[in-house]
C-alpha cells in the first residue's frame, strides 16, 4: 500500500438497495422520516415517484430526503417503474398487502423482465393479480381473499424476499417464508432496529403484519457496495492507482466482491469496520496488482456477487489462467442477458470467454484492443466495458447518447476520470 498522501478518496452515494427499501418503509409507518445521502440515479428518481403520485409530504434539500407520511391515504393508483425492477417487484407485493386497485407499468428493459416470481406466491396469498406473461404492466385487484404468505422460496432473490416482506407487513397474523432467504437482507435489519416484529432465523423468516405503524425512519445511508466494484476495479488494473472510499455498506450478503478479488490475489483492505443501524460499514482500501488469478466461483456465492459479475469479468480478462463462474443463470433476466451482453463485449475486445449451459467461462491475459461498446442499455455492462476499454486506452471516449450508467451510478464518470488519469 502506498502513504496516505497519495491515495484517492472517495464518498458514494447511498445504497441503491436500502435507498429504495427505506422508501418503500415511508409508505408504511407512519411518521417524520429522514434519510441522508439519498442517491440521485434513476433508480431512486423512479421510486420517489410513488411519492409524488400518493400525494406525500417531502422536501429534499441537497441529498436529504425529509418525510411527512402521517396523513397518507392510499386511493387506486397506477405507477410507473420506470427501469427499476426492484422498485416494480416490491411494489407489487407492498401494494398487493394494502389491498388497493392499483397499476404497476415499466418501460425498456424492464417490460421484458419476469414478474411471475413475485406473482406466484401472492396468488397463493388470495391476491387478485393480473398480468399478460408475467409481464409488465401488472394490475393488481382489492380482494376479499387475502391471507398470509407461507411461501418456500426456490430462487434465491431478495427482490422476491422483500416483496413479500412487505405483502405479509400489512396482513394480519404470522406469515412464514422460507428456502432461499440467504439473500441481501437490507430489510429485515431495517425492520429490525425499528423494533418490527420479524424473526430471521438460518432458513426461515417469521413476520407478523399490521405493527408498529408508528414508527420514524432516521437512515444515513452506507455507500453503494455495487458502485463501489467499479472503482476497486478500475484501481486495481490501473497502474500506481490507490484508493479509499468511505462508509461503504459490507452486508454479509453482499460480500462476494471483495471476497472473490481478494482471492484473485487483488490487494485489498478493509478497515474501520463499524456496525450502524443493524448494517455492517466499513472503508475500502483497493490499489494496483499486477498479478490477479483466475478462480472458480460456485453456484453458493453467487447471489453475494450477481450484480458483480461483469465487473469480476473485467478483472478475470486481466488474470493468468481462467475463471468460471458456476450456474448464472439469474444473469439471464437482469437488464440484459448479461452472460451474452459478457461474451459479446468480450469477442468484440479480442478476448475469450465462453458459456457451457448455465455457466460464463473467462480466460485472461489476451491482447486486448479498444472497442464500441455494445451496451444492451444496461448500466453494468456499459461501466464494466468501459474500464475495461478506458485501461487500455486512456483516451477511450464513447457515444455521448449513453446514458444507461445513471441507473445506478450518476457520478461514474467523473470517479473513473480520477482513477484512471
Ligand atoms: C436487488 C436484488 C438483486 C439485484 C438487484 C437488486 C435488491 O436482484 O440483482 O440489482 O435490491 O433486492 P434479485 O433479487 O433478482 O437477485
Amino acid at each position: 500500500m502506498q502513504s496516505n498522501k497519495n491515495i484517492t478518496k472517495f464518498y458514494l452515494q447511498g445504497d441503491k438497495s436500502i435507498a429504495i427499501r427505506s422508501l418503500i418503509l415511508c409508505l408504511y409507518f407512519k411518521g417524520k422520516h429522514k434519510i441522508k445521502n439519498l442517491p440521485n440515479s434513476d433508480d431512486i428518481k423512479s421510486t420517489l415517484y410513488v411519492f409524488d403520485k400518493i400525494g406525500m409530504d417531502y422536501q429534499l434539500l441537497k441529498n436529504s430526503l425529509f418525510i411527512d407520511s402521517t396523513n397518507i391515504k392510499f386511493n387506486e393508483i397506477e405507477i410507473d417503474c420506470n427501469e427499476s425492477g426492484t422498485t416494480a417487484r416490491l411494489l407489487i407485493g407492498f401494494f398487493s398487502g394494502i389491498n388497493i386497485n392499483c397499476k404497476i407499468i415499466g418501460r425498456k428493459t424492464l417490460r421484458k423482465r419476469p414478474m411471475d416470481r413475485v406473482i406466484f406466491p401472492l396468488l397463493d396469498a388470495g391476491v387478485n393479480i393480473q398480468s399478460k406473461d408475467n409481464l409488465l404492466p401488472v394490475n393488481i385487484f382489492k380482494s376479499k381473499k387475502l391471507k398470509t404468505i407461507n411461501a418456500t422460496l426456490i430462487i434465491p432473490s431478495a427482490q422476491i424476499k422483500s416483496s413479500l416482506i412487505l405483502y405479509a407487513m400489512s396482513r394480519n397474523g404470522k406469515s412464514i417464508i422460507s428456502g432461499n432467504i440467504k439473500t441481501r437482507d437490507h430489510l429485515e435489519r431495517m425492520l429490525l432496529d425499528l423494533k418490527y416484529p420479524i424473526k430471521v432465523g438460518k432458513d426461515r423468516i417469521e413476520i407478523v403484519g399490521n405493527k408498529n405503524k408508528s414508527n420514524n425512519i432516521n437512515i444515513n445511508l452506507p455507500g453503494d457496495i455495487s458502485s463501489a466494484s467499479f472503482l476497486i476495479c478500475a484501481a486495481l488494473l490501473s497502474k500506481e492507482s490507490s484508493i479509499i472510499i468511505k462508509d461503504v455498506c459490507l452486508n454479509r450478503y453482499r460480500m462476494g466482491f471483495l471476497e472473490s478479488v481478494i482471492k484473485m490475489g487483488g490487494n485489498i483492505k478493509i478497515n474501520n469496520k463499524r456496525n450502524v443501524h443493524g448494517e455492517n460499514i466499513g472503508d475500502i482500501h483497493a490499489s494496483y496488482t499486477g498479478n490477479l488469478k483466475g478462480i472458480t466461483i460456485d453456484k453458493i456465492n453467487i447471489p453475494s456477487l450477481i450484480d458483480e459479475i461483469p465487473v469480476i469479468s473485467i478483472l478475470c480478462l486481466y488474470s493468468n489462467g481462467k475463471t468460471t463462474f458456476k450456474n448464472v443463470e439469474e444473469l439471464r433476466v437482469k437488464e440484459s442477458d448479461r452472460i451474452k451482453a459478457i461474451i459479446e463485449n468480450i469477442k468484440l475486445m479480442n478476448g475469450n470467454a465462453k458459456e457451457i449451459g448455465n455457466d460464463l467461462i473467462i480466460y485472461g491475459n489476451k491482447k486486448l484492443y479498444n472497442t464500441t461498446i455494445s451496451d444492451f442499455n444496461d448500466h453494468r455492462i456499459f461501466m464494466s466495458f468501459y474500464i475495461a476499454n478506458k485501461i487500455i486506452n486512456k483516451n477511450y471516449r464513447f457515444d455521448n447518447n449513453v446514458d444507461c450508467y445513471k441507473k445506478s451510478f450518476p457520478d461514474f464518470l467523473e470517479c473513473i476520470d480520477r482513477i484512471i488519469k
